[in-house]
């Protein structure tokens, strides 16, 4: 694939949601300081998926304690009636998937409107058409290379030939798209990722659950 020979800087976003809960904004400081680009946090609401997380008010919490964008992941729906809370949270980028709600145009104009990066999530089996339309609305993509519900999954393979599919789609729109792929990314899955265009690497377990962050970010970004 043609992708696989352009060299584009790969951006880390450790998932908080394999960090100590009871130590949340000593463990954002951490990864921040061990070089994480930006912190993927993962709204959960126990009826989209089957699991519950946290909301805004944690996310606001946690603002204060790093730079690094803040890059919301909201797998709740509907998920239209919270934007706006998580926009005034502090969320630097907002993505949602097209199953969230009836009419992902005008959720990612709400966002944009906010003043925030919007984002599209692709569970597994959602085809990449379900973005082609309103990639112009896009600041990112991200790709669900697991089930979205729970950290510590293992990587779905078959999502590497989408995520090759999509960079010849942004590729082809001319604009700065990020790339994102999300769940059971570690050092030996993350070589394929970037192999196939992606560019932001979402890690849980792989960073949280090592007791080095800074070592782990390094091996997840492939210079370590
Ligand atoms: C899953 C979440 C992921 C999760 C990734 O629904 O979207 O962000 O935290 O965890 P790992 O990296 O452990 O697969
Ligand atoms: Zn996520």
């Amino acid at each position: 694939m043609a992708a696989a020979h352009i060299s584009r800087p790969v951006r880390i976003a450790p998932s908080l949601l394999a960090a100590d809960f009871a130590r949340l904004g000593e463990e954002v400081r951490a990864v921040e300081a061990a070089g994480a680009d930006w912190l993927h946090l993962d709204i959960m609401d126990g009826h989209f998926v089957p699991n519950i997380s946290f909301g805004p008010g944690l996310v606001k919490a946690l603002r204060p304690h790093a730079r690094i964008p803040f890059d919301v992941h909201l797998m709740i729906a509907p998920a239209d009636p919270y934007l706006a809370a998580f926009a005034e949270a502090g969320a630097d980028l907002i993505s949602l998937h097209p199953e969230a709600g009836p009419h992902l145009h005008r959720s990612l104009q709400t966002i944009r409107g906010l003043g925030k990066k919007a984002g599209v999530v692709l569970n597994p089996a959602t085809p990449v058409s379900a973005v082609e339309n309103v990639l112009d609305l896009c600041d990112l993509v991200l790709v669900m290379s697991v089930n979205p519900g729970f950290g510590g999954q293992s990587f779905i393979r078959s999502q590497l030939g989408k995520i090759a599919a999509l960079r010849a789609m942004i590729t082809a729109t001319g604009r700065d798209i990020a790339l994102q792929v999300d769940g059971g990314v570690t050092p030996e899955t993350a070589p394929d990722c970037i192999a196939a265009g992606a560019d932001v690497l979402v890690a849980g377990t792989a960073v949280f659950g090592r007791p080095d962050y800074a070592a782990a970010i390094r091996a997840v970004r492939g210079v370590g």
